[in-house]
Order: C-alpha cells, then structure tokens, then sequence
C-alpha cells in the first residue's frame, strides 16, 4: 500500500465523523487546542523568557483541559447520535460500515500515540509551572503581594515556594495540590482571610524541608552581629550593640548553643500553646543531655489538655526566615545603616518614622504622600538643606517610602505588626516565651534569661564601642 493510500485510509472514517455536528466541534476543538499548545512551547523554547504568571494559567492549566474535552467530545457525539438513532429520532446514517470501521480503529491508535506525548508533555508542563515560584507568588497577585514582596528581598529569594511548603514526594505533592485546589475557590470568591493567617498550621515538618539545605547538629561557633540604631533628635544619633550569637548543634561539641539546645538527632523541646499564634506557651517539656524528660510550666498554667502541643521545629523560631516583615524602627534603622537614607540629614529619622506610621488608605496615595510629607519637611524647615542637598532628600524620601511599600499592604489587611517574628526578642516576645524565668520546673529550676545565656553581649547600644574598631568594622 503506498503511502498516500494509506492517508486515505486513515482519513476516510474522518470525513464520515465530520458529519456528526458534535464530534466536528471535538475534532475541531482539539486539533486547534493541540496547535495552540505545540506553538506555545515552541515560542516559550526559543525565548527562553518564564511565562507571565496569566498566561501561563491559560497555556497550561486551560488549554490541555480544552484539548482534553474536545477529544472527548468526538465519541461522546458518536455515542449521542447512536441512541438517538436507536430511539427512531429521524438522524441521516452516518454510513460506518465494516471497512470504516476498521480504518477508525487505525486512526484512533496512530492519534493516541500523538495524544499520550502530547498530554505527557502538558502535564509535565503544567505541573512544573504549578510548581512554579512565578504561579505561587504572581498568579493571585493581590493575595500573595506580601509574601512574594518579602520572599523577593530574602536570603531565600533563590530557593522556590514549593522546596519550603510542599518539599519532596508524591504524597505532599497531592495534599498540596488539594489545599491549592481550595485556595482557587476562596480567591475566586473573595473569601480568603485578609492578612492570609500565620502561622501555617499544616506547613509540613521542618525536618523534611528546611533540614534538606541546612540541618541542625551541624551549626557551630559564634555569629557575629552589629545592630546599629538611630535616634529621634536632629543629629540621628546612632548606637551599636555588638552580639556574639551562639548558634552551636550539637556536634559542636562542648560548645553546645542554640540550635543544639533545642535539637540533636530529633527535636529536644515539646510545648503547650493556648493561642492561635503560638505566642502563649505555658508548658514546656524539655529532653535533657542525661535523655529525661524535665517539665517547665507557669504558676496558673491551664490543664495540660488544653491548647495544642507541638514539637519544637525550626519554624518555631524561624517563623518568618524569608517572609520577614519590619517594624517601622527595624526597617529605617537598616535602611538609615544602609545609607539608603543618609543619616547626617537633620531630624531624618524622626521624620521618615512618622511619615510611614500615618495611615494611608493604599498603595499609590502612601507612595505619594510619604515622599511628599519628608521633602516638604525639609523645604519649610531647613530651606537651604532642600536646597543644597534636594538629591539626598528625594533619596531618603523614596528610600522611606519603599521601607513602606516593603511592609504595609491595606487590601490584604496587612499592617506593622502584623506578623510576630520570633527570632530575639525586641519586637515580639519571640525567645521570651519560654526564656522568661517564670517557666519553672518542680526542682525550682527556670528557662533561662540570662544576658549571656543566647549571645555574648560585647556592646550594648553604645554611640562608640572601641570593640567596633578592634573588630576592624570601623
Ligand atoms: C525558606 C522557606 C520558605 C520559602 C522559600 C517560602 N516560604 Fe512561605 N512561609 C515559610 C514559613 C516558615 C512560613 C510561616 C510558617 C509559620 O509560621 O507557620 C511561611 C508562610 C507563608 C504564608 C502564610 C502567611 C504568612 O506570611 O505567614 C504564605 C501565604 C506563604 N508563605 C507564601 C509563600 C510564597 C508565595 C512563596 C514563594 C514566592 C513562599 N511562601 C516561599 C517558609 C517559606
Ligand atoms: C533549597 C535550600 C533551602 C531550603 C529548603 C531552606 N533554606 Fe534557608 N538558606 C538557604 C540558602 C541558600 C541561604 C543563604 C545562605 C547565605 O546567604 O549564606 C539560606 C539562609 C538561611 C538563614 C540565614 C539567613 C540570614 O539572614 O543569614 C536561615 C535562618 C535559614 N536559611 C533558615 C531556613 C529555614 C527555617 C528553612 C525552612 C523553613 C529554610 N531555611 C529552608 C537554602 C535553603
Ligand atoms: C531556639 C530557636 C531556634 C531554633 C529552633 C532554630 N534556630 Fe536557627 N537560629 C536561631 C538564632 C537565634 C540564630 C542566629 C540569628 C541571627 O544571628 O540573626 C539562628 C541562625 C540560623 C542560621 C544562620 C546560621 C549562620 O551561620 O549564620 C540558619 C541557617 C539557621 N539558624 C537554620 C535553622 C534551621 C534549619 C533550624 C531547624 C533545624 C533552626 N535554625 C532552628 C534560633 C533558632
Ligand atoms: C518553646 C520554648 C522555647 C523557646 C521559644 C525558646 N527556647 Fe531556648 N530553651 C528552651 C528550653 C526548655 C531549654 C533548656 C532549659 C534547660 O537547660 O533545662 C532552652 C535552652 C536554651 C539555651 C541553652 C541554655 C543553657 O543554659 O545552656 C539557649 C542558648 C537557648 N535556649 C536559646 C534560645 C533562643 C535564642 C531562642 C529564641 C530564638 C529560644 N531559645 C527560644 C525552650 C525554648
Ligand atoms: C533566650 C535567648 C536570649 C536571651 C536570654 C537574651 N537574648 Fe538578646 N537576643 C536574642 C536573639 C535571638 C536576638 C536577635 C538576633 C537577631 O535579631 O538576629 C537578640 C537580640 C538582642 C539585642 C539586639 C536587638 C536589636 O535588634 O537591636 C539586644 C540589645 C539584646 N538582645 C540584649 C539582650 C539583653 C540585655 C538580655 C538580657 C536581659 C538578652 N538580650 C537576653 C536572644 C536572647
């Protein structure tokens, strides 16, 4: 049989299907659904560009449905027209006889070896992009501003959505792709809680996410921090604390330190918590180096059935590692250390304070206001320092305004303060929830507070510590 014999073999059942109104719009339906896809990935091949998150839905979550359906429609208008045939509605015979019939069957398998590669290929595609950093942080874009803003400007800004919320395997994969599936109504019709709520209460185990990248018996020694903070007066004084951080593990040795205190092999600390947010914690069991277990509980803590337990995870103290919200001091203190905000401007500080704690009822008119509110600050007050220096006061304006835009999202209720970080204890009671010697075990003994206890403290908001400069810092 030559080849062009054969084409007219394989197509014959074709034209006689095409008469059916259904199964056409199938065939129809799918060959250019199928088109649309193969010139998709051909142009998304060669432009080597990441889909817009918008398109990317329609590529490949709508459009293989699309294909899909159409080629369900083609025996689903076969099968329609047979009953209506059986039950004597007056329908013109389709004309398949036993040769037609034979050459469909030819056609069906040459097609579903094209549909299995080319709905492997959707799927694959379709997962990946669902996978995707670009769909989970862009997709729903008002949902997730906050996060993905945060997320942006993070240590973590390389290390996908997924590798932290979802991590490896098939059965998180499913669970994740459930809650997705919820998630898509809520945004759909609006009812999503605004700010999105945190803690995540089924964020998977630590142990099988963040511990794939960093794993807790390996940290040792001291981390070296320098805290710079700025006044309110004219000249924006700065100090500095000096803290040695002790992040030793466990096999750190004799030099056992944070994370080796609250983690070996598995985690050392179980607690109890009364509130949603995990900042009440009245009971504390705790794994001691000897392996028995010591319990530390508050005078008045309620029944040790009330609340919830949880083991203690890195989350517990890294509960923001990447979305890290600042409060208003924390993120000019850094952007004024920075130099995003030149310090040696007259009442900066004061002024960029006040300017991001008005309130402002969105986005553009707070980007607006802010930069206007500090440039006329200083035109009114230090005329000849708008003057001479308008550059650097459009440059701590605009700075201010992004320590803003960084934080604050009205539509989704987002505020200062919104989410408690619980790494330190400055802003939020963080380590103190436990470390607050009124966590007591039966002996008497408490949860330290000790100064000492979590960092050495080299320098203590001072305007000049000579450590500054033995440290070669300055
Ligand atoms: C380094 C790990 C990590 C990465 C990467 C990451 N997250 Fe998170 N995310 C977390 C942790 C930890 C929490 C808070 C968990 C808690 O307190 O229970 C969280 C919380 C959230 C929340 C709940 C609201 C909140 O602010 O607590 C949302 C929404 C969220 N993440 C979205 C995203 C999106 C979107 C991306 C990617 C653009 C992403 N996350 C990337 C670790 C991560
Ligand atoms: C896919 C790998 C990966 C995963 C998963 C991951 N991280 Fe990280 N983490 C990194 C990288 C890379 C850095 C940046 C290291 C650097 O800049 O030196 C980092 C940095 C950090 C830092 C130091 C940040 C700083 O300011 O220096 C902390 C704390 C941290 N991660 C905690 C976590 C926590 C908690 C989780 C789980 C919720 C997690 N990480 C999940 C790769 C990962
Ligand atoms: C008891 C609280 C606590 C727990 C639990 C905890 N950490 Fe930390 N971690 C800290 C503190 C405090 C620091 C030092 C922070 C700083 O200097 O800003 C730190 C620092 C880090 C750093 C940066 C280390 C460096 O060398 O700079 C990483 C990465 C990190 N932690 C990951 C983790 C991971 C992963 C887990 C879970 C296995 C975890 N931590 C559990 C409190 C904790
Ligand atoms: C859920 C309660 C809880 C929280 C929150 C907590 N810890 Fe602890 N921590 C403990 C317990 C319990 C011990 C062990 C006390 C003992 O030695 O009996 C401990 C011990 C330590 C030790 C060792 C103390 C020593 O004398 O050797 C350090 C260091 C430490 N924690 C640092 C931190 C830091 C830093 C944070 C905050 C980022 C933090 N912890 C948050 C419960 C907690
Ligand atoms: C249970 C552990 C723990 C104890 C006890 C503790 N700290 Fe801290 N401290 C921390 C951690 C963790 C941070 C935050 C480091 C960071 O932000 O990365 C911190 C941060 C600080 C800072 C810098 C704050 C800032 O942002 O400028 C100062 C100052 C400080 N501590 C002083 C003290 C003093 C004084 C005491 C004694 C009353 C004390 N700490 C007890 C864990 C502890």
């Amino acid at each position: 049989m030559g080849s062009r014999e054969l084409l007219g073999r394989l197509l014959s059942p074709l034209a006689v299907v095409v008469r059916d109104k259904v199964a056409l719009a199938g065939v129809v339906i799918t060959t250019s659904a199928a088109f649309t896809l193969i010139g998709f990935w051909a142009v998304e091949l060669l432009s080597g560009h990441p889909t817009h998150p918008y398109a990317g839905i329609v590529l490949f979550m709508i459009l293989p449905g699309i294909f899909v359906g159409g080629l369900l429609l083609i025996p689903a208008g076969l099968l329609l027209r047979r009953w209506r045939e059986r039950r004597g509605a007056p329908v013109a015979p389709l004309g398949l006889d036993k040769e037609l019939l034979k050459n469909a069957a030819m056609l069906v398998g040459a097609l579903t070896a094209v549909n299995v590669v080319l709905l492997g290929v959707a799927t694959y595609k379709g997962v990946e992009y669902m996978d995707s950093t670009t769909f989970c942080g862009l997709a729903c874009h008002q949902v997730m501003s906050p996060e993905y803003t945060a997320y942006i400007n993070s240590p973590h800004s390389r290390v996908a959505c997924t590798q932290c919320h979802i991590g490896p395997g098939a059965s998180w994969f499913v669970k994740s792709k459930l809650s997705g599936a919820r998630q898509v109504v809520a945004v759909t019709l609006g009812t999503f809680s605004r700010p999105i709520p945190s803690p995540v209460h089924e964020l998977r185990p630590a142990r099988e996410t963040c511990e794939q990248c960093h794993w807790p018996q390996k940290f040792h020694g001291d981390r070296l921090q320098v805290r710079t903070k700025f006044a309110d007066d004219e000249s924006n004084t700065a100090s500095h604390s000096i803290l040695l951080m002790r992040i030793g593990g466990s096999q750190a040795g004799g030099q056992v330190g944070i994370h080796g205190r609250h983690f070996d092999a598995k985690s050392r600390v179980r607690y109890q918590t009364t509130d949603d947010r995990r900042q009440v914690i009245p009971r504390v069991i705790y794994v001691g180096d000897d392996g028995q277990e010591v319990e530390y509980a508050i005078d008045g803590a309620p029944p040790a059935t009330a609340g919830e337990w949880r083991e203690m995870d890195c989350v517990d103290c890294h509960n923001r590692p990447t979305h890290a919200f600042d409060m208003p001091e924390s993120g000019l203190n850094r952007a004024m250390q920075a130099g995003r905000i030149p310090a040696d401007l007259p009442f900066v500080k004061r002024e960029a304070a006040a300017a991001i704690q008005a309130d402002y009822p969105d986005r553009d008119v707070a980007a607006r206001e802010i930069v206007a509110r500090i440039t006329s600050f200083y035109e009114k007050n230090y005329p000849e320092v708008a003057k001479a220096r308008a550059a650097d006061v459009r440059k701590a304006a605009e700075a201010a305004r992004d320590v803003w835009l960084r934080n604050v999202f009205p539509d989704m209720k987002l505020v200062w303060g919104s989410h408690p970080n619980n790494i330190g204890h400055e802003d939020f009671p963080g380590c103190f929830r436990c470390h607050d010697e009124l966590h007591k075990a039966k002996d008497g003994r408490t949860i330290s507070q000790d100064c000492t206890t979590c960092h050495g403290v080299l320098a203590m908001e001072e305007p000049d510590p000579p450590m500054l400069a033995d440290l070669g810092l300055k």
